[in-house]
């Protein structure tokens, strides 16, 4: 997706901030336009903290004069705006593409409503051919792997699951933990994947980010269409 599209959604998201509202604040390129927009408002006067979804997002808005707070000192956020890697028509989502999916899900769960800034070509039938990202413990990996094949053998998905950076560099996530990611292709259903997956120890969290976005800011060439309202 070009930046134009990016800064483009980003600018829609924002008519959704108001003054003295606690902001979690996502994590990726479009994310990254939303923080590099919001920062300008700021700087105008607008009165908004930020809680942010990654360690790279922290060093931005810190960068850029946000105000941040940690999630222990607001607990409880008005609203989310991130991006997403995938989003079908009922606003499920893939996300963890920047690896940031365990933090942006704390920050999701702890916010009233969710908003999704993404371009036309984020948008689905069905999720899956974008990588699922499974983010899984170090401890027990090889076993933890086997389980999430298993999971997926017993649900009819086929597809690598691949340790993200390879076996000699894997790529290591904020929380300190691996991922997997998974080329399911498809996932028909999104909500039993979710459920077993999460049954296995060492999966910490996934990807499938169900019922949290309220509203979607789709931006295309034509204009940003805006998908439900919060
Ligand atoms: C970060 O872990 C992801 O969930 C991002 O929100 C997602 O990958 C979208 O990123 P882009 O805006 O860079 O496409």
């Amino acid at each position: 997706m070009s930046r134009e599209l990016k800064i483009e959604a980003a600018r829609a998201a924002l008519s959704l901030v108001q003054d003295g509202m606690r902001l979690g604040i996502g994590t990726g390129s479009t994310a990254d336009e939303f923080i590099r927009l919001l920062a300008v408002k700021i700087k105008e006067g607008l009165n908004v903290v930020g809680v942010p979804t990654s360690v790279k997002t922290e060093k931005l808005c810190q960068e850029l004069g946000v105000p941040l707070k940690t999630l222990d000192e607001l607990p409880e956020l008005d609203l989310v705006i991130d991006g997403a890697d995938e989003v079908d028509d009922e606003f499920q989502l893939i996300k963890g593409g920047g690896g940031a999916l365990l933090r942006e899900k704390i920050v999701a769960h702890a916010s009233k409503a969710m908003a999704v800034i993404a371009d036309e070509s984020k948008l689905v039938n069905t999720l899956g051919a974008f990588a699922l990202p499974i983010e899984v413990n170090k401890f027990g990996l090889a076993a933890t792997h086997q389980a999430v094949q298993e999971v997926a053998n017993s649900l009819g998905l086929s597809g690598a699951i691949e340790l993200r950076g390879g076996a000699d560099e894997p790529f290591e996530t904020d929380g300190g933990h691996f991922i997997l990611d998974a080329s399911f292709g498809h996932i028909p259903d999104a909500s039993a994947l979710s459920e077993k997956l999460l049954n296995i120890p060492g999966v910490v969290e996934h990807g499938l980010f169900l019922g949290y976005a309220k509203v979607v800011f789709l931006a295309s060439s034509s204009g940003v269409k805006q998908l439900g309202d919060i």
